[in-house]
């Protein structure tokens, strides 16, 4: 099977930005180490290796249908951050702009009626529901949190358990 040179540009597309997305998630997590939240920290190296595995899915699949990756710019990530509230709520925004990017895409193959990557792309509709409630609910906890350090200090500690794992599900 192969993809049509649209697809395969959107493909390419989606792949930069799940690596942009780690490198975004990384500059966080060097931002929480900064201010002594390991656990934060360690929440978003977690994050960051999903989304290197969301770009890996990408690129194993746009070799399978017969495509190659295109060297494209990565977005340069953003470093300064006002609060961990502050963090999340970007983050929050930015995965509702992949949400928007990855059902664009789902659209354009449904229009070509390329199934297959129709099909492929169903994982990651899926992935972007659970990302953005994820993210919604550390917003919604932060802002009950306000500014109460020992209840931060408590995220922080449940937060440092959190563990990447392969399948893309989550310890
Ligand atoms: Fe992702
Ligand atoms: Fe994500």
């Amino acid at each position: 099977m192969k993809i049509s040179k649209n697809i395969e540009t959107l493909l390419n597309e989606q792949y930069h930005m799940e690596m942009s997305s780690g490198l975004q998630y990384m500059a966080m997590a060097s931002y929480f180490l900064t201010q002594e939240l390991n656990g934060f920290a360690n929440f978003f190296v977690a994050q960051a290796q999903e989304e290197y595995f969301h770009a890996q899915k990408h690129f194993e699949y746009i070799h399978t249908v017969d495509g190659r990756i295109s060297p494209l710019a990565i977005n340069q990530a953003r470093a300064e951050f006002e609060s961990p509230l502050h963090v999340f709520e970007l983050s929050l925004e930015y995965e509702c702009e992949v949400s928007k990017s990855i059902c664009r895409l789902t659209q354009t193959a449904m229009q070509e009626q390329d199934y297959a990557t129709h099909t492929f792309l169903q994982w990651f509709i899926k992935e972007q529901i659970e990302e953005e409630s994820l993210f919604q609910l550390m917003v919604r906890k932060l802002k009950l949190i306000g500014k109460d350090p020992a209840a931060l200090f408590f995220m922080d500690d449940e937060l440092s358990k959190r563990k990447f794992v392969k399948s893309g599900d989550e310890a």
